[in-house]
Order: C-alpha cells, then structure tokens, then sequence
C-alpha cells in the first residue's frame, strides 16, 4: 500500500498555488440570489435591526439597489412585498397593482438583465400571519391554492421570470403551473421551497417581512426537522407537478438533505441561507467572537459544497463587493 511517506496530503497544501489549482468548489457571484424586501411610498430605506445591512425599502430604492448590484454581478433578486393592508385571505398578494406586481414592473424596465423572483406566499399579506386561508385555527390546504395561483399570476403579468412558492400547501406547483400556462405564461419559471423546514432561523425575516402569525406556528406546513427521507418525497412531488428547480430551506442545518436531494435527482437546485443564519454571523462578528467574512464565505461554500448550484443569500451583496 503506497502511503506516508511517500504520500503526504500537505504536499498539495503547501502554497497558495497549489491550493488554487486543487480547489474542488468556488463561490460564483452569478449563483447568488439577494433576497430584498419591498414596502409602500418613496425614498424609503427602513434598516432591519436583526439583519445588519438588510432593510426594507421602497420601489425607487430598491430599483436603485438592483441597478448597483446588478453592477457588482448579481444576476437574481428575490422579492418579498410589505403591503399597505393586509385581511384574511391576503388580498393585496393578487392585486395588479399590488406592491410587487408594481417592484416587477419598475425593476423589469429599469434594470432588464436582472433576473426578477418573486416569492408567493400569503403569510406577509394576511392579517393573522398564516400562509393560507384559515378555516377556525385551521389552515385550508386547498382554500389556498387559488390564492397561491393569484398570486402567482400577478407576478407573472407583472413580468417576473421565477416564481417561487414558499408556502407548503400540497398542490400548489401544480395549480401554479396549470394557472400560468392557461394565462400564456409557460416560459416562467418555477423555483419550488420544496422542502421546507418549520426553523427557528426565521426569526429575524418574520421582522423583517412583518408575517410572524398571532397564534400558533407553521409546523402543520412546514416540515418537521428530524426527517430527511420526506424531504426526497417533497421534492419528487412537486417536480412531477412541474417544478424546474427545487429549493432546500434553511441551508445550513440541512446540508444532508441537500445532498441527498442533489444525489437523487438531477436538476438544479438552490438552497436558502436563511435570515437567522445570516444574523448570527453578524451578532457574533459585531461581538468580535468571529472573522465575520471569513466566516461568511465557508457557510456558502459548504452550502454549494453539499450541492447546491444557487444560494438564495443575504451575504450577497457583501460577498459581491468582497469578491468571491
Ligand atoms: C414565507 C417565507 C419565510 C421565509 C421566506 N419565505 C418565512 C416563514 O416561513 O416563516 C424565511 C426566509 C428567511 O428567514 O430568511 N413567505
């Protein structure tokens, strides 16, 4: 057997060179998509107090930052919309001229190469905070859907290219898909949060995005923690419903099921580097406990090293101005 010392795994980390010539994975700005949040009135820029550099920001501001990171190399923007008003059944989240459908509209004629997601879910429209329509305490799966369809639709008139359903109802890739294709919508595309995990890492978006729910929580949805072979369910499901790319979320508590995903099958898929993940690297930076850059590139890197090709990201427009 040829080993020590005629092998020696150092001899290959022994300058920076060579480090570089034998790297197996790398961070590529393109992959990256920069979650942004989108509210009412102009020259608005409200800093998320839990998410250092994030803020909510309205259609003008926001326009302008897509044209900056568009600049730095970022090809994909997700939206989340903070509505005027929110009722039971989320009405803004299908209206025309609904927060979004209007962030679409500014952004698609103002910044044309950025590639525009937009992610449905009711939960930021609705005024009890859940991601479907409520039946008593109960969440309607199937009440849902037509919303979710809505939603989808007004996004996609608006002229988004990806759309992207957060909310675990059963069924909606599927209702999404027939809504957009009747309506000569076929060529948009659907980034399904396949499998979604009910994660304490949202703490900090549900601030930022205004949509914790006043009562209850969303593990009647969302998937629980201890499963991985439901998560492989999840994604063949809404793949045969029409999915084009699957989303794993959160990322970091989840590298096994990315990989699992991305060994099983073989389409893209894309991972969510969630709010709480981000924060903790901020608070723990800001506290002097960590290189917060340092720290920032080996979370991504293990997230694209576990599989996935696109990190839907906070970190975006820091790495981005860092260089990858
Ligand atoms: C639901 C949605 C959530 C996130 C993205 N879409 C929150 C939730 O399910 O409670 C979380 C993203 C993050 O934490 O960064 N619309």
């Amino acid at each position: 057997m040829t080993t020590f010392p005629k092998i020696r795994m150092r001899r290959l980390r022994s300058n920076p060179l060579l480090r570089d010539l034998v790297r197996e994975t790398r961070l590529d700005v393109g992959k990256l998509v920069q979650p942004l949040f989108v509210c009412p009135g102009s020259d608005v820029d409200r800093p998320i107090s839990a998410m250092p550099g994030c803020s909510q920001m309205s259609i003008d501001r926001t326009v302008e930052k897509a044209r900056m990171l568009s600049d730095l190399g970022i090809r994909s923007i997700i939206l989340f919309g903070i509505p005027s008003v929110k009722d039971a059944v989320g009405s803004e989240a299908s209206a025309e001229n609904g927060i979004v459908p209007q962030a679409v509209r500014a952004l698609k004629k103002a910044v044309p190469q950025m590639l525009v997601w937009c992610d449905v879910c009711l939960c930021e429209y609705t005024d009890h905070g859940h991601c479907g329509i409520l039946h008593g305490d109960h969440v309607d799966n199937d009440a849902t859907l037509p919303r979710l369809s809505a939603m989808a639709l007004a996004c996609a008139q608006a002229g988004a290219d990806v759309i992207a359903p957060s909310d675990m109802m059963d069924g909606r890739v599927g209702a999404i898909r027939s809504t957009l294709d009747e309506s000569g919508f076929q060529d948009a595309v659907i980034v399904s949060y396949a499998a979604k995990y009910a994660s304490s890492f949202y703490g900090p978006f549900r601030e930022a995005a205004e949509s914790t729910p006043a009562f209850g929580d969303r593990r009647s949805y969302q998937m629980d923690p201890a499963n991985s072979d439901e998560a492989l369910r999840e994604v063949a499901l809404d793949l045969e419903e029409g999915a084009d790319i699957v989303m794993v979320k959160p990322a970091l508590s989840y590298l096994d099921v990315i990989r699992r995903v991305k060994d099983r099958f073989q389409v893209p898929v894309a991972a969510y580097n969630v709010s709480g993940e981000f924060s903790m690297i901020k608070a723990a930076a800001a506290a002097g406990w960590l290189d917060g850059d340092r720290a920032m590139r080996e979370v991504l890197l293990s997230i694209h090293r576990a599989g996935a090709d696109i990190i839907l990201t906070y970190h975006g427009e820091e790495l981005a101005r860092a260089g990858a």
